[in-house]
């Protein structure tokens, strides 16, 4: 398990341990490939990040990972897994989002993507993010340095993230 602090000097903990912090996580957060590129959303206020929100009452964490997807970006899941798990906490409150990997079948353009502006394709994501002001905060923690290196792990036949 990892403790570090976010942008906003929240306290981040996380975990690629199987659904170790809690069973049933208020948010979830899907890495997304497509033709070896990353599929991001472009959110009005926070920038570049990849798709997620929260799971909505009677959903199974998976179901609010596609349907964040989807309405985010287009895109239809080819396949998905889970990968980890953080909390952020803040004065009063404590939120936990479950983090996924997930190739990408198709994209479809839509009318709206909801909160976002909708999807973005990157060949790479910068080493230098922090600098970068068309990337949201979110992505800016050790969440998504670990996470990347966590999922190359996993995936086998190296090119897929390259
Ligand atoms: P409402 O409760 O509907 O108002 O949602 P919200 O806009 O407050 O956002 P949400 O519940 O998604 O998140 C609450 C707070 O947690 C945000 O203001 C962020 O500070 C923090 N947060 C949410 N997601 C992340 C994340 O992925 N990483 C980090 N570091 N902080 C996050």
């Amino acid at each position: 398990m990892d403790h570090f602090y976010d942008e906003y000097n929240h306290n981040v903990t996380l975990t690629f341990e199987s659904e170790a912090l809690a069973k049933q996580p208020g948010h979830v957060w899907v890495i997304c490939r497509y033709n070896n590129q990353w599929l991001l959303t472009n959110h009005a206020t926070r920038g570049l990040e990849f798709p997620g929100g929260k799971i909505e009452k009677g959903e199974q964490p998976k179901e609010a990972a596609t349907r964040e997807v989807w309405e985010e970006t287009g895109a239809k899941i080819k396949s998905i897994q889970y990968i980890g798990q953080y909390t952020v906490s803040e004065k009063e409150r404590t939120i936990i989002k479950s983090i996924y990997f997930a190739m990408i079948e198709s994209i479809e353009k839509k009318d709206t993507y909801y909160e976002t502006n909708g999807p973005i394709l990157l060949d790479e994501i910068p080493n230098n993010i922090k600098e970068q002001d068309q990337f949201s905060f979110i992505m800016k923690d050790k969440v998504w340095q670990k996470t990347k290196d966590k999922i190359a792990s996993l995936v086998k036949g190296k090119e897929e993230l390259t």
